[in-house]
């Protein structure tokens, strides 16, 4: 027996950025989280749910995963899956990205989301968003604001069963249509340390993280309330302090890894200088520019004669859909 189902759902920004678990294994973060949904940036999956395999398979651009990266990521999702119909059934994913997957764009939050959607439909489950995201968060932390469009957020949650760690849209996507995401590639080289470990070792290391997560529970509702408003300059500034403090926590970490290189210190300069804008980076050195669209050319101009391999303007996706 054979069913199978495809869905696409976009990458997302953080704002407020998910850095370190209170439980690694359900992927249950320290601090809630807020993001912006990316329409240019996605990544489609077609899910087949296989008798005949013995194994979950995962093909990205068709290149084949390997057993290891399976299981960490998609693996994790197809087993929730699998246990709720009580099956042993496995499935091939086929994913298709529209940009370097290995560059920090995201890629895992996206995919993860993707499979999710599509293996709720080709199960013919009918979970809702709210649920689906919960799932999404076992696959990779960030890919349960995938599920959502426009501003998301993730609730931290309390619980050690992480019922109350889900998503939801707080303000729609067409909320604020001027803002958009200027992302420049200045590398596509896989990053060193993936996110997974580098949280768990600033957990572990940093004495700044404490004071991380008072700056987040003192700011978190100033951010949303700066995005109710359209509040550009509230809004620009508490995005860039809000990664410097997760980079800042990342500096501090020990033994010591940075994702930042020198073009995104000169992006930093140039951005705050600029004052119509904010940058924020997640874990990688390409930046996100957050700025209105009448300016985003003086930003796509800074950042091509900075050397960017590729600039893409990205506005505010709608979120997730089924593929029929
Ligand atoms: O979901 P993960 O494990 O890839 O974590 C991603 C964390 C950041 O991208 C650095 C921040 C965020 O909130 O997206």
């Amino acid at each position: 027996m054979k069913t199978e189902a495809e869905a696409i759902a976009p990458s997302n920004i953080a704002i407020v950025k998910y850095w370190g678990k209170r439980n690694r294994e359900l992927n249950l973060p320290l601090n809630p989280s807020l993001s912006i949904s990316l329409n240019e940036v996605w990544v489609r999956s077609r899910v087949i749910f296989d008798e005949s395999l013995r194994d979950d398979e995962v093909w990205i651009n068709n290149l084949k995963l390997e057993h290891r990266e399976v299981k960490d990521y998609a693996g994790r999702v197809l087993e929730v899956f699998r246990s709720m119909v009580g099956r042993r059934i496995f499935a091939k994913v086929e994913s298709m990205t529209n940009f370097p997957s290995s560059a920090g764009l995201a890629s895992s939050a996206a995919g993860i989301a993707s499979i999710t959607l599509a293996s709720n439909e080709a199960l013919g489950l009918n979970l809702n968003t709210k649920e689906l995201s919960k799932i999404a968060r076992i696959g990779s932390g960030s890919a349960c604001r995938s599920l959502f469009g426009g501003f998301v957020k993730w609730n931290a949650g309390v619980l050690d069963s992480g019922e109350d760690s889900f998503c939801e849209e707080i303000v729609p996507s067409n909320h604020w249509p001027e803002l958009v995401d200027v992302i420049a590639i200045f590398s596509e080289e896989k990053k060193k340390v993936s996110s997974r470990t580098g949280m768990e070792s600033s957990a572990l290391s940093s004495s700044l993280m404490k004071c991380r997560l008072d700056f987040i529970q003192r700011t978190f509702e100033e951010v949303v309330d700066a995005i109710r408003k359209k509040d550009q300059e509230r809004f620009f500034n508490l995005t860039m302090r809000h990664s410097n403090s997760m980079h800042a926590v990342i500096l501090d970490s020990w033994p010591p890894f940075f994702y930042l290189n020198d073009k995104s210190l000169q992006v930093m300069r140039w951005v705050y200088e600029y004052g119509k804008a904010a940058y924020t980076f997640d874990a990688g050195p390409n930046p996100h520019i957050l700025v209105l669209e009448n300016n985003a050319s003086d930003v796509v101009n800074f950042l091509q004669d900075l050397g960017a391999k590729k600039v893409i303007v990205s506005k505010i996706s709608d979120g997730p859909r089924v593929l029929k």
